[in-house]
């Protein structure tokens, strides 16, 4: 009873708008014709709707009407609600189901909301970044896509879930050595500075920080370059510093200049022990070899 009043109530309503825009219109042919509903009426009667297309209907506004959606209008037409798929398909983006699972409104298409648990849908889009999680098994391979980006575009910081190692980090240092997606494969850029890594060396830090030979101007990441756990050859930047004979007698260049973090400094420490035209008068057993 109740729906019938109503629904005869929003058939007239709807032909007293219609009408009355044309008796508006000078233009308008004197003669019979079936009064038209115009997306300018919708707002007459429906307020959000309008207002959300307004504000944020990006595509949705400029692209389409309210009446290229909606077709018709009750009581004449009942199914006035459309399919996403009528105007949306051809990529695999849209063969996911649940469109209004993520695009909640249909009037803010953009305005996209979804769960903490999202990793098949966002591989429609975007590629590479599964693929490196593959490739490079970590604990970030088992976690879902948007557990880390919760809101869609948002970069997050290493730091919301991790403590830095050291009091010094602050967030923009993790990706000085970490990649996201691939959080194990520690890599770093030749200008990474020492006390990045005297975080967890402190004691190469300190032994090179004390050292009085030429090594304790370079960087870490001079001699250990690139990867982590990269261990170079004194050969790679001194060649062949010395006669062929000693090199053959005394074939580890630690035997005579102790570590690299701490050469030995006979000039400084003990210049009389010092082979005086080394390395031809080079000790058998270096005098101040250091452990
Ligand atoms: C005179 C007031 C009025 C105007 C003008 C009007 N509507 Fe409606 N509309 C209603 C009412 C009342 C209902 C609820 C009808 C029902 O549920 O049977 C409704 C329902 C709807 C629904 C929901 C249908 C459903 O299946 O849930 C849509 C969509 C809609 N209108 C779109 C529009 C659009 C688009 C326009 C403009 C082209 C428009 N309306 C103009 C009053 C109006
Ligand atoms: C791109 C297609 C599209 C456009 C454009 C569009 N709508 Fe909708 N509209 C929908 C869909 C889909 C739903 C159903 C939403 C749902 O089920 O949550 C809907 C629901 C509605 C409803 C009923 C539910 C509600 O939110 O009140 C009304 C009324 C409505 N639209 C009016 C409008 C008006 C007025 C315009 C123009 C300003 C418009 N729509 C533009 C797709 C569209
Ligand atoms: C009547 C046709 C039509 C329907 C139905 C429709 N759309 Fe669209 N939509 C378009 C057009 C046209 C564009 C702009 C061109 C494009 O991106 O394909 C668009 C763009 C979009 C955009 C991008 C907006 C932007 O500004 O970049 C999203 C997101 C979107 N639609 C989601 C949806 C969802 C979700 C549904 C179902 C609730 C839907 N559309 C239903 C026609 C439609
Ligand atoms: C898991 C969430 C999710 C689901 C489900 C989803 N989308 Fe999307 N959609 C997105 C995201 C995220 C974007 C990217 C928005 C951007 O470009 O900023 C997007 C973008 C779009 C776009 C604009 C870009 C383009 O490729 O044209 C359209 C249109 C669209 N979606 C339609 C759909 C349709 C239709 C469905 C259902 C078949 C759907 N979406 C299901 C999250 C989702
Ligand atoms: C319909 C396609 C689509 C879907 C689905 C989609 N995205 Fe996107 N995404 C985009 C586009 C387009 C951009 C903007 C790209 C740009 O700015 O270079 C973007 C940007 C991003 C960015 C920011 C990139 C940057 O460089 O700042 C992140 C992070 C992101 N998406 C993550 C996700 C996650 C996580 C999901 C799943 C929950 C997802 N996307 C789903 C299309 C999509
Ligand atoms: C552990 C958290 C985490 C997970 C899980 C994660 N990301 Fe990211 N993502 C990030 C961070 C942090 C960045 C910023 C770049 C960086 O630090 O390497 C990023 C960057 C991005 C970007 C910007 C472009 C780029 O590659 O730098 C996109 C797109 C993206 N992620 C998509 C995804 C997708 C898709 C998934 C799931 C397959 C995913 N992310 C899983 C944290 C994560
Ligand atoms: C949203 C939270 C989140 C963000 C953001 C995040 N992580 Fe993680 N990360 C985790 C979780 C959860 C684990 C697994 C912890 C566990 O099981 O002990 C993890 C583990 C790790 C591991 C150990 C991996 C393994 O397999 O042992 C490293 C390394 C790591 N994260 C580095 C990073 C770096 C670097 C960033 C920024 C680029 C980052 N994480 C951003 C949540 C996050
Ligand atoms: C100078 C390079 C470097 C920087 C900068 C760096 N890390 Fe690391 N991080 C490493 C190395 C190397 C490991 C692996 C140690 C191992 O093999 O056990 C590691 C391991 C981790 C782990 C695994 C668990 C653990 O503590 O061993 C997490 C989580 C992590 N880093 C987070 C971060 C965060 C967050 C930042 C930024 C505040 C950051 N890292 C900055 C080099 C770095
Ligand atoms: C998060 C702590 C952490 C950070 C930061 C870190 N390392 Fe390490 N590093 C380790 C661990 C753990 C090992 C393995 C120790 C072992 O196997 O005894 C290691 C081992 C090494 C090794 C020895 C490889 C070998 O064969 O003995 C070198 C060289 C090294 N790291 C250099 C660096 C450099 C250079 C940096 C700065 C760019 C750095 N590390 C930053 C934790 C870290
Ligand atoms: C990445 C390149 C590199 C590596 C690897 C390297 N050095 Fe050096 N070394 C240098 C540089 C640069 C200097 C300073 C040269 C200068 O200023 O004249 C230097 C200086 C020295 C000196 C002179 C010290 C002084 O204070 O006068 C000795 C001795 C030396 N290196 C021995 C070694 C030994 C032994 C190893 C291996 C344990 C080694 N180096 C590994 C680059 C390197
Ligand atoms: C001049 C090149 C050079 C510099 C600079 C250098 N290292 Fe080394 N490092 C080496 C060489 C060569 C070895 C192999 C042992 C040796 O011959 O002394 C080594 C060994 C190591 C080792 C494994 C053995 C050990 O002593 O624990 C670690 C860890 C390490 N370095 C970390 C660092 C850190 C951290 C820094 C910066 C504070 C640093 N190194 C600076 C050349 C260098
Ligand atoms: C038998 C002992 C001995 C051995 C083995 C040895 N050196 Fe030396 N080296 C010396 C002495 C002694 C000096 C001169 C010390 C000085 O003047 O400070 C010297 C000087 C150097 C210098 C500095 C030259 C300069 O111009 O200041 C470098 C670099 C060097 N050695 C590298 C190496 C490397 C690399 C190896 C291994 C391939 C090596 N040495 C093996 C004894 C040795």
């Amino acid at each position: 009873m109740k729906t019938v009043k109503y629904v005869v109530s929003l058939a007239a309503g709807l032909l007293l708008l219609a009408s009355a825009a044309f008796a508006a219109d000078p233009a308008a042919p004197a003669a019979k014709q079936t009064p038209q509903l115009t997306s300018a009426d919708c707002v007459k009667c429906h307020a959000k709707p309008p207002a959300d297309v307004d504000a944020k209907g990006k595509a949705h506004k400029t692209k389409v009407t309210c009446q290229d959606c909606h077709q018709g209008h009750p009581p004449t037409v009942k199914k006035i609600i459309p399919l996403c798929g009528q105007c949306h398909e051809g990529k695999p983006h849209f063969k996911l189901g649940g469109c209004l699972g993520c695009h909640r409104n249909p009037h803010t298409p953009k305005e996209i909301v979804f769960g903490r648990d999202v990793t098949e849908p966002c591989l429609t889009c975007h590629n590479p970044q599964i693929a490196q999680l593959k490739q490079f098994p970590s604990k970030h391979s088992k976690l879902n896509c948007s557990f880390c980006h919760d809101v869609h575009g948002k970069i997050p910081q290493c730091t919301q879930c991790h403590k830095p190692h050291s009091a010094e980090q602050n967030a923009g240092d993790c990706k000085k050595c970490h990649k996201a997606h691939q959080p194990k494969n520690v890599a770093y850029a030749g200008d990474t500075p020492s006390k990045q890594c005297g975080a967890c060396h402190s004691k190469a830090l300190n032994l090179l920080t004390a050292s009085k030979a030429k090594h304790k101007s370079l960087l870490c990441v001079t001699c250990h370059q690139e990867k982590h756990k990269m261990v170079p050859k004194c050969q790679d930047c001194h060649g062949v510093p010395h006669a062929a004979g000693i090199m053959s007698k005394f074939p580890k260049c630690g035997d005579c200049h102790g570590i690299a973090h701490d050469l030995n400094n006979w000039k400084a420490a003990a210049p009389a022990a010092a082979p005086a035209a080394a390395p031809a008068a080079a000790p058998k057993t270096p005098a101040h070899k250091k452990k």
